[in-house]
């Protein structure tokens, strides 16, 4: 089949390739130049584990093409995925600038019939501003759609090839036909392609991410209660994810969710349903725990060493907002390290991908290492951000003798309390007592 997805970024790269790698001609579009040609000569924008391989393979058998030039990409496929982005604007609302400018350019560029996906986050209504936005260009047949992707970054190309469940929202068999054709590689074994309508495909998307939200928020709350009473969140989380009903995933503490969609989406959703008169209020609560659960770490290091941090040096481990991937977009690392230099502190730190997105961020206003253990030297403590693999099992008696005192802010709870203890670090983490083998310091 022949393909065009419109816009190049985590979401849009992927499907390309994926679906270049089960044999479609594929064309990868987007307005941005420089990330076109980089692609065009094998270099990613973006880490994601198994991309590489991917389109250098695909590119070379050529079924993956990159190009700027959206309108000729339009004419070569009869099937169009929207991928751009869509930001919030300033009232949380979802930017849909993108998504509409780009409907615009395939109305303008068809000269036949079309299969038009919006792949983007969308809210609810979205499609149809897409279809007048085309049908206002031309008086070809179009078919709009909502495919809405739930990949994960850090595992965006297994999430794509081997899919929990495709949504596919249609208002004719002819579209439905094509891309449940499309998708049915990605499906062989037995899970399911739901074609439903449009609207409840755009809102399928929203409700999962917020649903998800809502765990990990309802998490942190539970481990606030468990600090308060001394009881370990850790025993909790395994005996509540134990129930079949209810099921382990997204029950980790933490500092807060980040990255590109649940901050966003969360906030997209809350504005449509007050738009229409839902009672969003659980969200809100979601979103408001969130909110000061990213300030926790930083909160905790004030509280112990004082909200004046001049003077001061602290290391920090994983920048990113979550393993496997170099995506910062509202990163809690981003809270702490601003919080920090605020206060006057210095800060070295270390991820094993994101650093360049980082400096992009801070400059030189951060320290960057290349080790994760160069970063420790002479700082007054230790914050983890994100439990990379490395950072997992790390050699404490190696960090001990590099901070100037150990002590550890740990944001995932990657380390054991009384290892820790026994060692004689002095540890904070999530909805666990703390430990404190050096005498006579206050817990935060
Ligand atoms: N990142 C994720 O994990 C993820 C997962 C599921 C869904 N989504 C959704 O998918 C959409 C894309 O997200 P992303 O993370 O890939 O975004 P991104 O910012 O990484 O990429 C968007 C791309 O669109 C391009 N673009 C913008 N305007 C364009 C135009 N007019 N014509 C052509 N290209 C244009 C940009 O240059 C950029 O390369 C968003 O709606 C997001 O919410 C993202």
């Amino acid at each position: 089949m022949k393909v065009t997805v419109i816009g190049t970024g985590y979401v849009g790269l992927v499907a390309g390739a994926c679906l270049a790698e089960t044999g479609n001609d594929v064309i990868c579009a987007d307005i941005d130049s420089r990330k076109i040609e980089g692609l065009k000569r094998g270099e990613l924008p973006i880490f994601e584990p198994g991309l590489g391989p991917l389109v250098d393979s695909n590119l070379a058998a050529e079924r993956l093409q990159f190009t700027t030039d959206i309108a000729s990409s339009v004419r070569a496929s009869n099937i169009i995925f929207i991928a751009v982005g869509t930001p919030p604007d300033e009232d949380g609302s979802a930017d849909l600038q993108h998504v509409l400018a780009v409907a615009k350019s395939i109305g303008q560029a068809m000269e036949g019939e079309k299969v038009v996906c919006t792949k983007s986050t969308v809210p609810v209504g979205t499609a149809n501003k897409v279809r007048d936005a085309i049908m206002a260009e031309t008086t070809h047949p179009v078919h709009v759609c909502s495919n809405p992707e739930f990949l994960k970054e850090g595992a965006a190309v297994t999430d794509f090839m081997k899919p929990d469940r495709v949504i596919i929202g249609v208002d004719s068999d002819h579209a439905g036909g094509v891309l449940t054709e499309l998708y049915s590689p990605f499906v062989r074994t037995g899970n399911a392609i739901h074609i439903m309508d449009i609207a409840a495909a755009e809102i399928t998307k929203y409700a999962a991410n917020a649903m998800l939200a809502t765990r990990i928020s309802f998490m942190n709350s539970i481990a606030q209660l468990c600090e308060e009473t001394g009881a370990d969140v850790g025993m909790v989380r395994r005996g509540l994810g134990s129930d079949g009903r209810i099921g382990s995933a997204f029950l980790f503490p933490g500092a807060g969710y980040g990255g590109s969609c649940f901050p966003k989406d969360v906030k997209a959703l809350i504005r449509t349903m007050r738009e229409l008169g839902s009672d969003a209020s659980i969200l809100e609560a979601v979103e408001a725990v969130n909110e000061k659960q990213k300030y926790l770490l930083i909160n905790r290091v004030k509280a112990r060493f004082g909200d004046d941090l001049k003077g001061r040096h602290f290391a920090v481990w994983g920048l990113a907002f979550k393993p496997n991937t170099d995506d910062m977009r509202e990163a809690p690392s981003l809270v702490t390290i601003r919080g920090l230099r605020e206060a006057g502190a210095t800060v070295s730190a270390h991820d094993p991908v994101a650093m360049e997105e980082a400096k992009r961020i801070f400059g030189s206003e951060v320290q960057f290492h290349r080790d994760n253990y160069d970063a420790l030297s002479g700082a007054e403590a230790l914050i983890v951000h994100t439990e990379w693999l490395p950072y997992r099992r790390p050699d404490f008696s190696r960090m001990k003798g590099l901070l100037k005192a150990p002590i550890i802010f740990d944001g995932r709870n990657l380390y054991p309390p009384e290892t820790l203890e026994s060692l004689g670090f002095e540890y904070y983490s999530i909805g666990r007592a703390p430990t404190q083998p050096a005498a006579g310091r206050t817990n935060p």
